[in-house]
């Protein structure tokens, strides 16, 4: 069985629809940790609930990236991360990890990227963006991560409309409810592609 060790900043929604996919037997996997980049998040409240170890690594914590990078490889080494879910992780993952876990590393983006990906694409800038641009319609995307922000090989989008009228908050909450249907199992076929 795979250990997954998940990183957020928010929230943690698509953690627990993580979460609740293990739970109810529909991803083979054991969550082993969370990687936070924040105290105080909704994410640790909910792996507390659920018995899953937490590692904060807060900027205000290291004087040195590279005291950061070491102490986060070390971490993910005790944990014996197979796999790295990154699920609403705000901060840029060291190239050392993305080596060392390379095609291990999957992402969950609110849009359908290529389209409102990079730098400054998170949160409601995301869909403030797609309803400005006027498309018709949005999504979520799930990729392996790459050097290259919002950029690595895709495995699965889902679409949702863009609806007259929607506000930022009403095509997320859209795009949401989708992002917790489709990350669980491009989680658990992804797993079962690996071979080591
Ligand atoms: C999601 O929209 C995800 O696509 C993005 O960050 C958000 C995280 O939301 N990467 P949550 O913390 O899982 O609710």
């Amino acid at each position: 069985m795979k250990n997954l060790v998940v990183f957020a900043s928010g929230s943690g929604s698509n953690f627990q629809s993580i979460i609740d996919a293990v739970s109810d037997g529909k991803l083979n996997a054991r969550i082993t940790g969370l990687i936070a980049n924040k105290y105080h998040i909704g994410a640790i409240t909910k792996a507390e609930a659920h018995d899953i170890p937490v590692r904060v690594l807060s900027d205000i914590d290291f004087d040195r990236y590279s005291d950061y990078e070491t102490v986060l490889l070390t971490q993910l080494t005790s944990w014996n991360a197979d796999l790295i879910i990154l699920a609403g992780y705000l901060r840029k993952i060291p190239e050392s990890v993305i080596t060392e876990f390379e095609g291990k590393i999957l992402n969950i983006h609110p849009s359908l990227l290529p389209k409102y990906g990079g730098k400054g694409f998170y949160g409601l800038n995301v869909h403030k963006a797609v309803i400005e641009a006027g498309d018709a319609e949005s999504g979520c995307t799930i990729h392996i991560v790459s050097e290259e922000y919002d950029k690595g090989p895709i495995l699965a989008q889902q679409k949702v409309s863009v609806l007259p009228n929607d506000t930022p908050e009403d095509l997320a909450a859209r795009v949401l409810e989708q992002e917790h249907a489709l990350y669980p199992k491009i989680i658990a076929n992804y797993i079962n592609t690996l071979t080591n």
